[in-house]
């Protein structure tokens, strides 16, 4: 945690010496009471009383008056410490590769920047800040006990023995019951967000009452576990007052007995239980924060398992950025091997294909025969097992990542835009693109009809952009990816929620944005192969023929299948 502290430490630094000063100005109230009681009191001198009551007031409104600046100084920098690590694991998760999101759900994401963050604040905030505090004015307190009447002193600090077993045993307990509780919060998050996502899918299939039962599921599990970990705190609790209340009785009848021997005075013995009483606040504190302070520690934890995950694709050493307008476009595949990290049996077996500078290759093939991994490669979604990947000539691992994918853009079959305005969305991939660019990607795209959106390109899409339709969605995501005038542009299938009308017009309009771009189409009819040079057809993780679209119909019985296969399905 110490790199997030440092720019803290001014701040730490004021925080600290009002702590300090917060606690000598509370511990010198009781010594003063104890002196009026065996001073003026007892001598019936009324003015000497105001003096002491004087003091005694002026350090309570001290006392008062630093207790809240220190609280100013904890919250706001616990808070400024909660940002801070929130930006550095949001950061990294955007740097992580996408098959650690594919394995991790996004509900334990969340509830891992949400509310393992929020502990670790609050126990910024409250939680050290009282440790210490309490660790400080205990040993000033046990000093002053010590000073006023030793013997008694020893009966109080006996009691730290059973509160030493008590602690123990609890955290003992207490530690996994909180880890339990997090984790399953995480769980609930997910099944919430999986619903919340998978609705339509959930109403369709009349599978309201069943998810709602699989969540009930989870929430009561989660319910369980809290109240068991609060009953293992309650208990603690209720063992700790008894013995903090024993040990008072005892300084009571102890002292008393002094008193009426002489060898205490009765000042002294109302100083003493003021400040026995004074320790049970910090002594409840310590323990309060020690648990708290645990589950801030499992907080981390689970924060440290995002944070630890190292990026698996990054920046070669000595990679270099590529400036756009030298890149020519040849991109090339050289035996190249693909298998997702959790399957022994490789997606893609030896692949070799070359795109030359301006030209369009369709890739054709059946479901599951790998094409959507064949084009998340060369924007390095996913890195090759085997084999390399060339951009002119360089291994694009070679080529620095942002400059890569710069150059090398890609628009999937699911549309995902973002909850932001169509114009955010549109130049996503190229912030400084002029209105020119995105209406004329809107034109390639046919999407001129965010013109009749109620604010046009200014209008806000619905988390997720659920409010268009599928095929509004594709083609703005076409439109994205149009803008950024990529040297290679990728698209996965980009039509296939368009009806055959509107595909012809995008497909005219497309024509000549790829004319002078090099591209990579994944297609599944035949009237979008009409967009490519050349078409390679793959078949099981292999190239099983690369040719024109005519000569393959001729030459691939497989290929004719495929597409033919493809276009009865569109037809039914
Ligand atoms: N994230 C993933 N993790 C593990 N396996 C995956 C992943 N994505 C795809 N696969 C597997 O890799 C194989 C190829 O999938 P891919 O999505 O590349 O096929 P595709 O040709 O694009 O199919 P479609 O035409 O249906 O889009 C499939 O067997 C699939 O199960
Ligand atoms: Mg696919």
């Amino acid at each position: 945690m110490k790199q997030y502290l440092v720019p803290y430490r001014i701040r730490l630094g004021a925080q600290w010496t009002m702590v300090l000063l917060n606690v000598v100005a509370g511990l010198s109230i009781p010594p003063m009471v104890g002196a009026a009681i065996d001073g003026p009191i007892t001598n019936g001198d009324l003015v000497g009383l105001w003096r002491y009551a004087g003091v005694v007031a002026a350090l309570g409104a001290l006392d008062a008056l630093l207790s809240l600046t220190r609280r100013y100084f904890q919250t706001t920098t616990a808070m400024a410490i909660e940002a801070d690590i929130r930006d550095v694991v949001y950061g990294h998760l955007q740097r992580l590769h996408t098959g650690f999101h594919d394995r991790w759900q996004t509900g334990q994401l969340l509830s891992r920047v949400t509310t393992d963050l929020g502990m670790i604040r609050r126990f910024f905030a409250g939680g050290m800040v009282f440790l210490i505090m309490s660790t400080f004015m205990i040993t000033l307190i046990l000093a002053q006990l010590l000073w006023i009447e030793w013997r008694l002193a020893l009966v109080v600090a006996a009691s730290a023995v059973p509160l030493f077993l008590l602690g123990r045993g609890f955290f003992k307990n207490f530690l996994p019951a909180a880890r339990a509780e997090q984790d399953q919060s995480g769980e609930v998050s997910s099944v919430a967000e999986e619903s919340a996502l998978g609705i339509r899918a959930v109403k369709a299939l009349g599978r309201g009452p069943l998810m709602a039962a699989r969540f009930g599921k989870e929430a009561a599990h989660l319910r369980d576990l809290g109240i068991r970990k609060s009953y293992i705190a309650s208990r603690s609790w209720s063992a700790f007052d008894a013995i903090a209340s024993a040990s008072l009785g005892t300084t009571l009848i102890l002292g008393s007995i002094m008193v009426a021997n002489g060898g205490l005075s009765l000042g002294q013995l109302s100083a003493f239980i003021m400040l026995q009483l004074g320790m049970l606040w910090p002594i409840e504190a310590a323990g309060w924060v020690l648990a708290h302070g645990n589950e801030a520690m499992t907080a981390a934890d689970r924060i440290y398992e995002v944070l630890d995950t190292e990026p698996a694709i990054r920046d070669r050493p000595g990679a270099r950025a590529r400036d756009r307008s030298a890149i020519r476009g040849a991109l090339a595949f050289e035996g190249v091997e693909f298998a997702y990290d959790d399957d022994d049996r490789k997606t893609l077996r030896g692949v070799d294909l070359a795109v030359k500078p301006g030209e369009t290759l369709a890739i054709a093939g059946k479901t599951g025969s790998g094409k959507t991994t064949l084009v998340s490669l060369p924007s390095r979604l996913n890195d090759p097992t085997g084999g390399r990947i060339t951009l002119d000539g360089t291994d694009i691992r070679d080529i620095r990542l942002d400059s890569l994918r710069r150059a090398v853009t890609t628009a999937f079959e699911e549309a995902t835009l973002f909850s932001m305005s169509v114009r955010e969305n549109l130049a996503l991939g190229r912030p400084d693109a002029d209105e020119h660019d995105l209406l004329e990607a809107l034109r390639v795209a046919q999407a001129e009809f965010v013109h009749d959106l109620p604010y046009g390109l200014d209008t806000r899409i619905g988390e997720q952009g659920l409010s268009l339709s599928g095929g509004q969605r594709q083609r703005l995501a076409l439109a994205r990816a149009v803008v950024v005038r990529p040297a290679v542009l990728v698209l996965d299938d980009p039509l296939s929620a368009l009806d055959v009308h509107t595909e012809e017009l995008v497909e005219r309009a497309l024509e000549q944005v790829l004319q002078d771009t090099t591209a990579l189409i994944v297609v599944h009819r035949p009237s979008t192969v009409a967009l490519a040079d050349r078409v390679a057809l793959l078949h099981e993780g292999r190239i099983a023929a690369v040719g024109r679209h005519s000569e393959l119909m001729e030459s691939s019985p497989d290929y004719v299948e495929v597409l033919s296969a493809e276009s009865e399905e569109v037809a039914a």
